[in-house]
């Protein structure tokens, strides 16, 4: 009761206030600093600034990449911030764990509109790390194995998208920045933007849009955007993009800011090789536009406490990461000895550069060096590495699978952590191999060449630029050269263990994103 007058009461200041008075309140509230002792019960909490997370999957709930690191950590560094009240939506899929949904409350259920629909949208949350996930339950939509690749796609994300917009008056949280992620979250700001910003209620609300990885975009043939999406053909104008409906472009257009996964990325996305036919879009956005170099976990990704190692070590006492080594290779079936091991832990697809590693691969692998690979992908890759690991048994192990166990045992017992891809929009892989002191060998792109700078000019890795496997062979002799001098490969091993990826920096540039939207008028 008490938090519907809240709700009501918020209604009515909002429905009163001019939008000056309102971008006010907004700039008061972001240079409010409180003192500790304030608790959520403080009245003064109203001024904290709201962020709106819309994601389609966030660890530990539901994870399949790189975006569910960044949205299960990201919240939490800002909500370390009192001045921010920090929420995440995420679909209610049902492979979250029973575990997690029972410590979930219910909120109750309200009916959503989509186009002629009108869908069942129950409301859970679970509150973590000073962060409230809220969960949008539809059994017709999640309650299918896994997250994507349903023809139903776009009907299911718009659904979702739909419900965020709608249960803000349920939950009683009118965010002052809409911040939604990829495809899966792009409706969200197109309804926002099209539709909901017409309510006095979220008139104020302002949306950024963060492209994780451009070759992604959500596109629908044009026949559906009435139908499925509910969108009418006056806005046709702003998602429509080379014949079909593009929900990237339709974000990109429509947000008042948008950011990438790094700097590089922001700027190799003004070009056609990075830009998947979005090249046009994103130069005439590119006012926008800003890249920010994600963090890892750290706490989680800690090689000094994570129990999924044979040993635990730190940046200044290695010398365990040679028994993790040792168990390694005996769990793996290979010798147990003083060779570079370099390893790879990704998804088998081309643009993880896997052609430029299959070019040179047995090239490597004459040397001696042992190689372990983990990850899963493309049958081709698969059948390919596979075909190696037998092959060159006893100096290559490929493990076909994607295991969070096994990922952090080669994090840790190898030597050089390969990741070449022909295009990078951050990768957080390398960040995690340095964060256990295993040197990363990077193709020079994206994050990678934001977060890996050489060793030869005082860095905490190996480098090549272009996509040419013979300049990545190159790269690869000069690491092995340096693991045989054990003093150089030590100094790089601190360098690359003691390179902050921790979420603090790229919370402050978020941060600074925040304050930049509100100023847009
Ligand atoms: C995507 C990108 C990857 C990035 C991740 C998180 O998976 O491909 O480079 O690290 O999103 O932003």
């Amino acid at each position: 009761m008490a938090e519907k007058k809240r709700v009501q009461a918020t209604v009515k200041t909002t429905k009163k206030a001019t939008k000056k008075s309102i971008l006010a309140e907004i700039f008061e509230s972001a240079a409010v600093t409180f003192p500790e002792k304030e608790t959520s019960d403080d009245p003064k909490v109203s001024k904290k600034c709201k962020i709106l997370f819309v994601a389609s999957e966030a660890r530990p709930f539901i994870a399949t990449g790189g975006l569910a690191d960044v949205i299960g950590s990201l919240p939490q560094a800002l909500a370390k911030d009192p001045t921010y009240d920090i929420r995440v939506v995420l679909p209610l899929y049902s492979e979250i764990k029973q575990e997690m949904r029972r410590k979930m409350t219910f909120h109750g259920n309200i009916y959503v509109p989509l186009s002629w629909r009108n869908q069942y949208c129950g409301v859970f949350s679970y509150l973590t790390g000073g962060v409230t996930f809220y969960f949008i339950d539809n059994e017709y939509y999640f309650k299918r194995p896994g997250c994507y690749g349903y023809y139903d796609d776009g009907e299911r994300f718009a659904f979702f998208s739909k419900s965020v917009m709608e249960i803000l008056p349920f939950i009683g949280f009118y965010p002052d920045i809409l911040h939604c992620h990829d495809w899966q979250a792009a409706l969200a700001a197109i309804y926002l933007k099209t539709d909901y910003c017409l309510r006095s209620e979220y008139e104020h609300i302002r949306a950024i849009f963060t492209v994780h990885n451009m070759e992604y975009q959500g596109k629908f043939s044009l026949d559906i955007l009435g139908d499925l999406f509910g969108i009418s053909n006056e806005y046709r104008h702003l998602v429509e993009y080379d014949g079909c409906i593009n929900l990237m472009k339709g974000a990109i257009e429509c947000c008042e800011k948008i950011s990438t996964v790094s700097p590089t990325y922001a700027k190799e996305i003004e070009s056609a090789q990075y830009a998947h036919g979005l090249e046009d879009i994103i130069r005439k956005n590119s006012f926008k536009l800003t890249g920010i170099l994600n963090g890892i976990d750290t706490a989680s990704y800690d090689p000094a406490t994570d129990q999924a190692l044979f040993a635990n070590y730190n940046a200044n006492e290695l010398e365990n990461k040679k028994i993790c080594k040792s168990e390694l290779q005996k769990m793996l079936g290979l010798p147990v000895k003083d060779v570079p091991m370099i390893a790879m832990i990704t998804r088998l697809v081309a643009h993880k550069g896997l052609d430029l590693v299959k070019t040179v691969a047995e090239d490597i692998l004459h040397e001696d060096v042992q190689f372990v690979l983990l990850g899963t992908g493309d049958f081709s890759y698969e059948e390919y590495f596979k075909d190696l690991g037998r092959r060159y048994e006893g100096k290559a192990s490929v493990n076909i699978a994607f295991n969070g166990d096994l990922s952090r045992k080669i994090y840790s017992g190898a030597d050089l952590f390969l990741m070449p891809s022909i295009a990078e929009p951050c990768g957080l892989s390398q960040m995690i191999a340095s964060r256990y002191a295993t040197v990363p060998l990077v193709r020079e792109t994206g994050g990678l060449y934001d977060s890996i700078k050489p060793y030869g000019a005082g860095g905490n890795g190996f480098t090549f630029a272009s996509c040419n496997p013979y300049d990545m062979l190159y790269v690869v002799h000069e690491a092995i050269d340096t693991y045989k001098n054990g003093e150089a490969w030590k100094t790089l091993m601190q360098r690359a263990a003691t390179t902050d990826f921790s979420w603090s920096r790229s919370a402050e540039e978020y941060k600074k994103l925040y304050t930049d939207t509100f100023t847009i008028g």
